[in-house]
């Protein structure tokens, strides 16, 4: 179980690694991530999403420090991130999170053009993850719960690959994470959450 000063410490002690196959790092991309959600007003819960929602990369050394999909592996980091955040959020973030990469395989059947966009590692990691769905496959996804705020998250995920872009820090983030988490205690509240500098 992780609370918002381990996040801020795995961002601290991973955030500067890069992000496989793409021109920022994880902390980067975590940011501009967040960063586009809040400039097209998407509430805290899920900005909170589209901050964390590749926090599994961080916590799995074979998604960090390699690119996974040139070896056939799909390092399943949707998933990786949800038992250690289920008690801090409520599924507003989880859903969002653990939906994202079946987002990418949803818009893929759905907006034409969108698959021809996908960075070059996004379209290789499709393959590993049960590629495009079919028209039935869309369909049930988009009745999931969750599946639209996934589908906005992953929209701004696939735009978060910018080298350079300006974004609020970490911190001010991390302030929106603490608006939205299930408990005090639990967010560990009352201990700072700044990031480690
Ligand atoms: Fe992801
Ligand atoms: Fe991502």
């Amino acid at each position: 179980m992780l609370s918002l000063s381990d996040i801020a410490l795995l961002f601290a002690r991973h955030g500067a690694e890069q992000y496989t196959g793409e021109p920022v790092t994880q902390l980067e991309h975590a940011l501009q991530t967040a960063h586009l959600a809040e400039q097209s007003d998407a509430d805290d819960e899920l900005v909170t999403a589209c901050l964390l929602h590749d926090l599994g990369h961080l916590l799995n050394d074979q998604g960090r420090n390699d690119t996974p999909t040139l070896h056939g592996i799909d390092d399943m980091h949707q998933y990786i991130a949800l038992p250690t955040l289920r008690s801090l959020f409520s599924n507003a973030v989880l859903d969002a999170i653990k939906l994202h990469v079946d987002a990418k395989r949803y818009l893929c059947q759905a907006v034409p053009g969108y698959h021809g966009r996908l960075s070059e590692d996004s379209q290789r990691s499709l393959t590993l993850q049960g590629g495009v769905f079919d028209a039935a496959q869309a369909q049930a996804f988009i009745a999931l719960p969750g599946a639209h705020r996934a589908v906005m998250l992953r929209q701004w995920d696939d735009l978060a690959k910018q080298p350079g872009l300006r974004t609020p820090s970490l911190a001010h983030f991390l302030a929106r994470a603490e608006r939205c988490a299930l408990t005090p205690a639990r967010s560990g509240r009352g201990a700072s959450i700044t990031p480690p500098a």
